[in-house]
């Protein structure tokens, strides 16, 4: 059966931005490289193309988390450790993929699946509730 009814347009929404400009322009960033990734598989690029994409993303999330973690850190966010702990869990998720991957097997159409899926309730929930924490807790500074 082919799974063509599944596909999901990756598009970017005006609803996905959080208000807090620096974490908003590091999403956007790490939005285009899942639509390359997408990009890539539709068009049937090499498997080496594909890794090297996959090795940015790993690296872009580990730095946009880090960054994320460290921006929490700075204004002394209560929920710092349940989102960085949700953070750990993405990145082990992630990385079992790509290790699928690397060793050739085909999961990188539900990679895509899941890193659209989760960028969309991960950012709409929890980053936004951050964003707002920060604009509401430096507006008495
Ligand atoms: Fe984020």
């Amino acid at each position: 059966m082919h799974n063509e009814d599944t596909t999901i347009k990756i598009v970017w929404q005006d609803w996905f931005e959080v208000g807090h400009p620096r974490i908003d322009a590091e999403h956007k960033t790490f939005f285009d490289i899942i639509k390359s990734i997408d990009n890539d598989v539709r068009n049937g690029a090499s498997m080496m193309r594909i890794l090297r994409t996959l090795n940015e993303l790993k690296f872009y999330t580990e730095f946009h988390f880090t960054s994320e973690e460290n921006l929490m850190e700075d204004v002394g966010y209560p929920h710092f450790r349940a989102h960085r702990d949700g953070h750990k869990i993405i990145l082990r998720e992630m990385n079992d993929y790509i290790t699928d991957i690397r060793l050739g097997i085909d999961r990188i159409d539900e990679l895509v699946t899941f890193l659209f899926n989760w960028f969309c309730s991960h950012t709409v929930n929890e980053d936004t509730k951050f964003s707002r924490y920060v604009t509401l807790g430096s507006s008495g500074h």
